[in-house]
């Protein structure tokens, strides 16, 4: 049997278990009374192709849930091999010196990530309550993205994978 008889549910066995599904990083970001937030999540997915819709769980607790609930548009930074202590910052521990982490907004979009490999802009679609969590659902309304290795985290730790610069077997999904 996986790791002995212990099967019971309690929030450290859910982070644990769950913490052995290897995802990237990312920072969702946005623009409130012309003020910038962003916030570091690893609960992002890609829900739908028609109509685009991508999903980031947002902790009651955090900031960003008050937030992006009244200004309703938004990016999600798929952040680099290199952008460790950039998703640190968006984590609760701040650099220092932080200058030039967010790209200026575009006209009326989103701060977004300098030197991320992917940027999506979103306009905030649902949101669904989930315990303590929120599921905010997203329209993509713009896609960019660059090659590039990305952050991961596994087992509550960073890491990082080779990746061949060659299309996708996976593009006709
Ligand atoms: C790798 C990593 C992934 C995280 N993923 C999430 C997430 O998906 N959702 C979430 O609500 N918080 C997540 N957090 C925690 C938030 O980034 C953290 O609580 C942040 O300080 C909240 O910011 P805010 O209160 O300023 O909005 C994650 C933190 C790290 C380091």
């Amino acid at each position: 049997m996986l790791g002995g008889v212990d099967a019971t549910v309690t929030p450290e066995r859910m982070r644990a278990t769950l913490g052995r599904f290897c995802t990237g990083v990312t920072v969702v970001s946005t623009e409130f009374d012309g003020v910038a937030h962003a916030m570091t999540a690893n609960a992002f997915v890609s829900v739908s192709l028609d109509p685009p819709l991508v999903l980031v769980s947002i902790d009651q607790r955090a900031r960003m849930h008050e937030i992006l609930a009244r200004s309703r548009r938004y990016g999600v930074s798929v952040l680099s091999a290199d952008q460790e202590r950039v998703a640190l910052h968006f984590a609760g521990r701040p650099m220092p010196d932080p200058g030039g982490l967010l790209e200026p907004a575009a006209e009326a979009g989103p701060p977004l990530i300098h030197g991320a490999i992917a940027h999506v802009v979103c306009e905030l679609h649902a949101t669904v309550p989930a315990g303590d969590h929120t599921l905010y659902l997203g329209l993509v309304e713009e896609l960019r993205s660059r090659p590039g290795a990305p952050l991961l985290f596994h087992a509550g730790d960073f890491g990082r994978i080779d990746v061949e610069q060659h299309e996708s077997r996976w593009t006709a999904w």
